[in-house]
């Protein structure tokens, strides 16, 4: 037996043991060694992760409030009450100058059972993320219930190339270090809005089984061939310090025949298992398929649908719609527009979630806020967990944070989702060949 000094294999590791014994133990360590790399201000918040290592524990002053989290009994053998609440992961993302548009959104999405992991890419100044991170510390609520956090080391994430995939994998593996008990996985963009508060969503989601993947995604391929299937890229953001943009290689390749393709959309609603098999799994196909759409235009909208519907164990969990609105114009039904005030009224009985896009501060999200959220200016949505007088609406007086007090919000996406999973309606649109 030799063991090599430079080997870039851990000592504990053997080929022939099952490598789920070794993986997570390694994998926590890496990413504790990314986080280690943030900036001081960061760190104050990541810091505060349930961690095994020694080295975090020991900066650990408070606990989350239990006011919001207080102990419940361990005995789950009573009569439950419903459905327990899930929790969702959010990861959202912006450039330089989106910090106004992330802490809106931040704000917007808010409930103290979820967990949101702020990411202003590269091209930001450190200064801005640093900032980003002051401001939330300053949140009475955030510290609370601990469950903000902002990555002090960026990626870049061009939409056009695949450096999105590697980050919004980045997001996900901090996010599943982080907290042990989400159970959906949302990457949000600065232009994105929900359209629900999050007392409606946690509500809907606690019906579901939690493996349901709400990924929109289709094998026809028609126009994308040529234009988006074909060409091969190379995206600098993967290793370039300055912002620069992708280039095109002047050699087209050939259509895959070794897995199906499948092209999507940006946005979607992923299971916590979904990621630990992209990110922890043993099995290599979400590993071949970075690799191969590490050179592809817009990878990112083909990733996640074509992992899932060419995966055995989760093809069956898709769902063809992300409960999102997009605004399409009607004649260029591929090119989405800014959402306008017009849209209003069809946006909100669309029934979806979430929607984008949104210009910064535009007058459609005060009436968000207003008509649908109930929002005040700065402060957070209010829920279930928000004890002030009704129409205070500051949300400084707070209680327990699984109470959720769902509204109108859910009742249309209750029946958005009944229609999506009736009569088996969704199996026969689930990762079919055209
Ligand atoms: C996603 O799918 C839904 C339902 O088919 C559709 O209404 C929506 O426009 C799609 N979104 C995108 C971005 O293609
Ligand atoms: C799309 O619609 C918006 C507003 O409805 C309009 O301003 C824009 O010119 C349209 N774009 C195209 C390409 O048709
Ligand atoms: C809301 O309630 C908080 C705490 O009770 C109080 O400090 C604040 O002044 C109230 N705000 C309004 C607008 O009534």
């Amino acid at each position: 037996m030799h063991q090599h000094q430079q080997s870039p294999l851990p000592p504990s590791y053997t080929p022939n043991a099952t490598a789920t014994t070794a993986l997570p133990k390694d994998h926590s360590k890496t990413t504790l060694y990314i986080i280690l790399a943030t900036s001081f201000f960061s760190l104050l918040f990541i810091l505060s992760l349930p961690s095994t290592s020694s080295s975090s524990q020991s900066l650990i002053t408070t606990g989350r409030d239990p006011v919001l989290f207080p102990n419940r009994p361990i005995s789950r053998t009573e009569i439950p009450s419903g459905p327990t609440s899930p929790s969702i992961a959010y990861l959202i993302s912006g450039s330089a100058g989106d910090s106004a548009r992330i802490l809106r959104l931040l704000f917007a999405s808010y409930h103290p059972r979820n967990h949101y992991l702020l990411h202003l890419d590269l091209s930001a100044p450190q200064t801005e993320r640093d900032r980003l991170a002051v401001t939330v510390q300053s949140v009475p609520i955030f510290r609370a219930a601990q469950n903000v956090d902002v990555i002090g080391k960026s990626d870049y994430a061009y939409p056009r190339g695949s450096s999105t995939i590697s980050s919004t994998l980045h997001g996900a593996s901090i996010l599943l270090r982080l907290s042990s008990n989400w159970d959906w996985f949302i990457s949000l963009n600065a232009g994105d809005y929900p359209l629900v508060t999050q007392d409606d969503l946690l509500h809907i989601l606690s019906y579901l089984p939690k493996d349901l993947n709400f990924v929109n995604h289709t094998s026809y391929i028609g126009w994308k061939e040529s234009k988006r299937l074909k060409p091969i890229i190379v995206d600098t953001g993967l290793y370039l310090l300055e912002k620069h943009e992708i280039f095109y290689a002047t050699q087209k390749r050939e259509l895959p025949n070794a897995f199906r393709l499948f092209s999507g959309s940006s946005f979607a609603i992923l299971t916590r298992s979904f990621l630990e098999f992209c990110i922890l799994g043993t099995d290599n196909l979400p590993r071949t398929l970075l690799m191969y759409f590490a050179n592809m235009p817009y990878s990112f909208t083909n990733y996640f649908p074509t992992v899932l519907c060419n995966s055995d164990q989760f093809k069956s969990t898709v769902i063809n719609n992300n409960l999102q609105y997009v605004a399409f114009n009607k004649s260029l039904s591929t090119k989405p527009h800014l959402v306008s005030s017009e849209e209003f009224d069809a946006m909100i009985q669309s029934a979806a979630a979430f929607a984008t896009q949104f210009q910064f501060d535009d007058p459609v999200l005060d009436r968000i806020d207003q008509e649908i959220l109930k929002r005040n200016p700065g402060k957070v949505v209010p829920g279930g967990w928000c004890l002030d007088e009704p129409g205070n609406g500051t949300c400084s007086v707070w209680g327990d944070a699984d109470i959720l007090r769902p509204g109108p919000g859910a009742k249309r996406l209750e029946k958005c989702i009944v229609e999506l999973l009736s009569d088996d309606r969704y199996r026969s649109h689930q990762c079919l060949d055209e």
